[in-house]
């Protein structure tokens, strides 16, 4: 089973579930309508043991989470089993191979009948246990406790394994469905809702090897952020995001020395680059699960605000409105990022340039919206504080207005710290007695090489 399978059936497990508890409300356990829940959430659960011993379940913040991955994919019909899990108390669940619906059947009981709130994982398991419940245990491993910035990692990870499988099956010259895009998108931005900062600091891992992939979920994520901020219906998110994800699939079908190449283009190549917008439209096209408004955006990524870029379509073509976000997404991502042949700007550099595209390849309002996103200081800036602390902005709470994170690099001596210390300023002005430190401005990352290096997200905050 792939990622989106196995989602899959967790989904309609827990909706087995939910439904056994409901009826289990009404009904007495013989009744075939708590029986037949009881019976199918057993056979989901099989098709798991083929591949592994034991299925865990943990609940974060009332999410549900497989394999360190939130699944956001769930329904507010599905809501009953996971609200009564977490009222009781119960972090997780693992369901061993051995199982027999019986077990299945009176853990159903034990969650029904349970009325204390708040229990312990102890408790609950030596009560299941007298029950006669043997292959479910509520326990969780010592080292799944989750937190946002683990759960953003493992999205985001998720999301480019996503992506290079779906362009290694392009280039072998098959077509996917798209429905496991689709899929990434509603994680992305299941993960942005629950924690902007965790999933919006993780587009700052620039891996050079993994331009592409990275790049494209990048892209995703930070068109999501903008379309958060725009306030799109879930639908035109959904097509954002998707776009945002596949927006460079065309250059699946370019020469990997061309893509790869450092330096500058011949005239002849870049004639060939520009091909990819066009080739994308044409390969999401022929993907069934991919929506008719994302290939048209991916089409019209390089088009230009002014219409000047590639490919040529005419005066009179009708452009899609959200395309600038995906160009401008597109732009951000590409400046800060370092490449053979330049080097990564920093947030707030990147801006200014951007700034000066504004009305010409950039749409001004969509780039108003990007800087909004972004905040005063953006996520990866790096910044002297008034204690004379350098460290790099983490975190700048929802739609750049919350307390400003940071991760303190660098002592006041100027000497790196060997972990980084995770600071909060409650005001960007030091105009409180409670804030101990504020920011004076932004510094140069590279007068601080050994500091970047272990900069950000390679340790999380503890
Ligand atoms: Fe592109
Ligand atoms: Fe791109």
């Amino acid at each position: 089973m792939d990622r989106r399978q196995q989602e899959q059936t967790i989904v309609n497990l827990i909706r087995a579930l939910g439904t056994s508890l409901k009826n289990r409300r009404l009904y007495p356990p013989s009744h075939p309508l708590v029986r037949s829940a009881v019976d199918k959430c057993f056979s989901d659960i099989l098709l798991f043991f083929t591949e592994r011993q034991e299925l865990a379940l943990a609940i974060s913040d009332g999410t549900l989470v497989f394999e360190g991955v939130p699944i956001f994919n769930l329904t507010s019909s599905l809501d009953l089993f996971i609200a009564r899990l977490s009222a009781i108390g119960i972090p997780a669940v693992v369901f061993e191979k051995g199982l027999a619906p019986e077990d299945i059947e009176r853990f159903i009981l034990f969650l029904h009948e349970t009325k204390e709130e708040g229990l312990s994982s102890s408790d609950v398991q030596e009560r299941i246990e007298k029950m006669g419940v043997t292959h479910i245990r509520v326990k969780p491993p010592m080292d799944e406790e989750e937190d946002d910035y683990s759960l953003a990692r493992n999205t985001y990870d998720n999301a480019v394994n996503a992506v290079v499988l779906l362009m290694q099956e392009i280039r072998m010259g098959r077509i996917p469905s798209g429905a496991e895009s689709e899929r990434v998108v509603k994680d992305i931005t299941g993960m942005l809702k629950r924690n902007r900062d965790a999933i919006m600091a993780l587009t700052l891992i620039k891996n050079f090897d993994e331009y592409t992939y990275n790049h494209s979920v990048n892209v995703a994520v930070i068109s999501l952020a903008m379309a958060d901020a725009l306030s799109l219906s879930p639908q035109e998110k959904a097509e954002v995001g998707v776009a945002g994800l596949l927006h460079d699939i065309g250059k699946t079908q370019l020469a990997l020395d061309l893509i790869r190449k450092p330096g500058s283009l011949t005239f002849q190549e870049f004639e060939e680059i520009k091909k990819h917008p066009e080739e994308g439209f044409v390969l999401l096209g022929k993907m069934p699960h991919i929506r008719p408004t994302s290939a048209y955006m991916v089409r019209e990524h390089h088009l230009r605000y002014d219409r000047k870029g590639y490919p040529v379509l005419g005066p009179d073509y009708p452009v899609n409105p959200h395309s600038q976000i995906i160009a401008v997404s597109d732009c951000y991502d590409a400046i800060t990022t370092m490449r053979a042949y330049q080097k990564a700007k920093q947030p707030l550099e990147a801006l200014e340039i951007m700034g000066k595209l504004s009305g010409k390849s950039l749409d001004a309002n969509i780039l108003a919206v990007l800087k909004s996103v972004m905040g005063s200081y953006p996520i990866g800036t790096m910044v002297r504080l008034n204690s004379m602390e350098v460290g790099v902005i983490t975190g700048v709470g929802p739609a750049g207005m919350g307390p400003i994170k940071i991760q303190v690099l660098v002592d006041r001596q100027g000497n790196p710290l060997p972990r980084p210390e995770e600071v909060e300023l409650v005001e960007i002005a030091a105009t409180t007695p409670h804030t101990r430190r504020s920011i004076l401005g932004t510094v140069n990352p590279l007068l601080y090489p050994e500091a970047q290096k272990g900069a950000l997200l390679s340790t999380p905050p503890s």
